[in-house]
């Protein structure tokens, strides 16, 4: 049977679709955004930007709706058995991996401003500017960009050591793989 809520021990299919689509829509943010910071300026760095615009704007609305559904609908998982340190830093991680991809899709957004530039909400939506053009501000602000998608991969590597270690190391001994895989196989 299909669960698309969470139970003791799975997020539940939501959750999972939820997961590992933003997991590979950061993987296409982060290896478009270190492109982005390595190329001169051409019309395809423009093109570039444009996707890259446009799927920050997805990421920024599937964590949205993902934290709704996480904290006003879902169950979660028990963390029977993990140690509290295990649950205190897996838990901080995961707080923080929210943050990030909250906090980067917005100050990406006030940065192309800055620059001059516009942004569309998944390509459809114009936000209107609430900050004007500043050619002086707008180099800081790359940098801060820059230096938080660098945390954010970082934390991320992290994240997915933690969870290859349960899957291949501990032989999933917790069930914390299990939770958020697709297929229930035997590890
Ligand atoms: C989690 C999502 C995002 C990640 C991980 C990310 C990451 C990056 C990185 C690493 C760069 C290269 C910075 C540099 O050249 O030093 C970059 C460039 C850029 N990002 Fe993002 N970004 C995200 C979301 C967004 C969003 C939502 C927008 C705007 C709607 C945006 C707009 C831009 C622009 C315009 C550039 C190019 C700036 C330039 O080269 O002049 N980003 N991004
Ligand atoms: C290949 C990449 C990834 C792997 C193998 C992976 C693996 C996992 C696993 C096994 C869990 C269950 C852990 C538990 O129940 O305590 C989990 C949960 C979680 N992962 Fe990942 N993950 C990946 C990428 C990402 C990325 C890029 C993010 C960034 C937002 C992320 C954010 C989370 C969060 C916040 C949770 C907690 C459950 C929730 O709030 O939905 N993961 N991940």
């Amino acid at each position: 049977m299909i669960e698309f809520k969470g139970t003791k021990t799975s997020w539940g299919l939501i959750a999972k679709l939820f997961h590992w689509s933003l997991a590979l829509l950061l993987f296409w943010q982060v290896a478009t955004g270190i492109s982005l910071h390595n190329m001169e300026f051409s019309p395809f760095k423009i093109g570039i930007i444009g996707t890259h615009k446009f799927f920050g704007t997805l990421v920024f609305s599937l964590v949205v709706v993902r934290l709704i559904w996480k904290y006003m609908f879902n169950t979660h998982p028990k963390y029977e058995n993990l140690t509290l340190f295990h649950k205190l830093v897996s838990n901080l991680v995961h707080f923080l991996l929210y943050v990030l991809v909250i906090l980067i899709p917005i100050q990406g957004t006030i940065m192309t401003w800055l620059g001059g530039g516009d942004v569309f909400l998944l390509g459809i939506i114009k936000i209107p500017p609430i900050i004007e053009m500043d050619f002086i501000l707008y180099p800081q602000a790359l940098k801060v960009h820059y230096y938080s998608a660098l945390t954010l991969t970082g934390l991320f590597s992290l994240h997915i050591l933690a969870a290859l270690y349960h899957r291949l190391l501990i032989k999933d001994k917790y069930g914390v793989w299990k939770r958020m895989a697709f297929r229930r196989q035997k590890v």
